[in-house]
């Protein structure tokens, strides 16, 4: 289990996950994804089984896998996907060492994934190994450094620096943009960066923010320890952050990339 893990393994950080998966089923998971019955697919970094639910119950007759480093969220993938009735093959596992014979697979997926590991092209490689010939990789991140707020305030400002810097303490905050290099550099072929500037405002807006503010909630205290940061002042920022709906001709955006490629 890595220690520096940020977001850690919390039953309400397990419940956040789920919450997550449902947030973007529609808009990041299932846009532009087909899944074929018979499909053999395995998610890196599956977490507590959120995403494998949305896909399970999108795509019947595909063969799930699922593998985790830490076998707390093994556990918990387990009973959702048994709640769910979806039938998936779980392991506790190291990315960088897949548990699965070359050619395994038809599709990889990594989902807020990348962004944790520290090398990035090595597990993507791993992940081209299990990749029979032809297979597909889908890797869905965003970039924490395009966050913006409309209309800004410094505390926002320093919320959102600070959350790009708390990322980079454990990870890579910038993992949405440097997909299409890595798939690239691990040797994938046709690499679509799949960029998707997120947009938000009207009514989408307040969604959007509760989202962002569990995110940030969650992060709060490894962000209060980043030197120069003090809570109150992300605090502050958070208050900015969840005033934003009510704040007339206000938006909230980043960048967010689902990239696919080929083995
Ligand atoms: C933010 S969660 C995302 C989970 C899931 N993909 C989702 O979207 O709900 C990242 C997961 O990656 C796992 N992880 C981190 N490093 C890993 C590694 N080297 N091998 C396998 N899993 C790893 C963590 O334990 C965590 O469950």
């Amino acid at each position: 289990m890595p220690d520096a893990y940020l977001h850690g393994y919390a039953t309400e950080e397990q419940a956040r996950l789920l919450s997550q998966a449902e947030h973007w089923r529609e808009e990041l998971i299932l846009a532009g994804t087909t899944l074929a019955p018979g499909t053999r697919l395995l998610e890196v970094g599956c977490g507590v089984g959120a995403v494998l639910g949305v896909l399970g119950e999108t795509f019947p007759g595909v063969a799930f896998a699922g593998v985790d480093i830490e076998e707390r969220q093994i556990a918990a993938a387990r009973a959702h996907l048994t709640g769910l009735g979806v039938q998936a093959d779980l392991r506790q596992a190291d990315a960088l060492k897949l548990p699965y014979a070359d050619a395994s697979f038809d599709h990889v997926w990594m989902m807020w994934f990348l962004e944790h590991v520290g090398d990035p092209v090595a597990a993507l490689r791993e992940a081209r190994r299990v990749l029979a010939p032809g297979g597909a990789l889908t890797a869905i991140e965003v970039d924490y450094n395009t966050v913006w707020a409309s209309p800004t305030t410094a505390a926002l400002e320093m919320l959102f620096s600070a959350m790009a810097r708390g990322i980079d303490s454990a990870g890579r905050s910038d993992a949405g943009t440097r997909l299409a290099g890595w798939l690239a550099e691990a040797e994938f072929a046709s690499v679509d960066p799949g960029a998707r500037n997120l947009s938000y405002s009207g009514a989408d807006l307040a969604r959007q923010t509760a989202y962002a503010a569990a995110l940030l909630e969650n992060m709060l205290p490894t962000l209060a320890a980043l030197p120069g940061v003090t809570a109150s002042q992300l605090r502050a920022g958070l208050a900015d952050l969840q005033a934003l709906p009510a704040t007339p001709g206000a938006g909230l955006g980043w960048a967010a990339h689902k990239a696919t490629a080929f083995r």
